[in-house]
């Protein structure tokens, strides 16, 4: 099994970013960022706190779901899950 790629996360700007990463979910990023889960393309931001999958799952991706509490609660660890 391939672990999804972990998002990227940059500021935007001179914004403050406080990243902090929920177990078995998503990352949960407060200030104005731009975030990416493949090589080239960047989604802003500016919401207070924005919700980034960890688990490739998500049919919003970037931004998590709710999807990998699904599969955790089917005895999937959401972080080692193929990406969809
Ligand atoms: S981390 Fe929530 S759907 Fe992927």
């Amino acid at each position: 099994m391939t672990p999804p790629e972990e998002p990227r996360v940059r500021s935007r700007g001179e914004a403050e970013l406080d990243v902090r990463a929920c177990p078995g979910g998503p990352l949960l990023v407060r200030g104005a960022a731009r975030v990416s889960v493949d090589d080239d393309t960047w989604h802003d931001t500016t919401r207070p706190v924005s919700v980034v999958c960890r688990c490739g799952a998500s049919a919003l991706r970037p931004w998590c779901d709710g999807t990998h509490k699904v599969l955790s609660r089917r005895g999937v660890n959401p972080l080692e899950a193929p990406s969809a």
